[in-house]
């Protein structure tokens, strides 16, 4: 895509989810205000138990290296992998990704530096977790600012959490 096209689709789109998989937790899956991103494609196949699943992003880009000005979205929607040192073959890594235990700390890190340089002053980050493998707990470790709000849930005994940031001013 080039330059310009990128900057008409941005200025349309002041919501990123920034890795959007198979949209599955979107209610509108073409929203028109949303650009979705993921580092992957996958076509439709990839998961027996769900023939219909695949991954297609209107862009692949990394979250911890993305191709945006700072401050270009109001919301952004954060559901990274959270579940750490699965095989590439499980269905759960073809469906969700992994994370591995010798690099998520900077991984998360990082996409959430990059993630707030793209978020716009009073935007808001909005990030999805479950806590299969990491604590919400360790997970916080990783941001500053931390999150001012939280929803904590047991789905299958297992916490799922969704932290809210707002970037309150522009320095910070
Ligand atoms: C838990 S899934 C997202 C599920 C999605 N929210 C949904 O509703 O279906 C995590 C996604 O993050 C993607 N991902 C992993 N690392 C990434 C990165 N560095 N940048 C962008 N996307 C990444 C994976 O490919 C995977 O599709």
């Amino acid at each position: 895509m080039g330059v310009a096209a990128l900057k008409d689709l941005i200025v349309e789109k002041p919501v990123l989810d920034a890795c959007c998989g198979g949209r599955m937790m979107w209610f509108d899956k073409h929203h028109p205000l949303a650009l979705y991103v993921d580092i992957r494609s996958a076509p439709k196949g990839i998961c027996p138990e769900r023939p219909e699943f695949h991954v297609a992003p209107d862009m692949i880009a990394d979250f911890t290296d993305l191709p945006f000005a700072d401050r270009q979205f109001k919301l952004i929607a954060w559901d990274p992998p959270h579940i750490l040192d699965l095989g590439a073959n499980s269905i759960m890594c073809k469906k969700f990704g992994t994370l591995q235990s010798d690099s998520w700390r900077s991984v998360l890190r990082k996409g959430f530096n990059e993630l707030w340089r793209v978020l716009d002053v009073n935007g808001t980050l909005v990030m999805k977790w479950n806590e299969e493998s990491i604590s919400v707990g360790e997970l916080l470790k990783c941001f500053s600012p931390p999150p001012y709000l939280g929803i904590l849930q047991a789905v299958n005994q297992k916490p799922i959490g969704s932290a809210f940031s707002n970037r309150r001013s522009p320095n910070a």
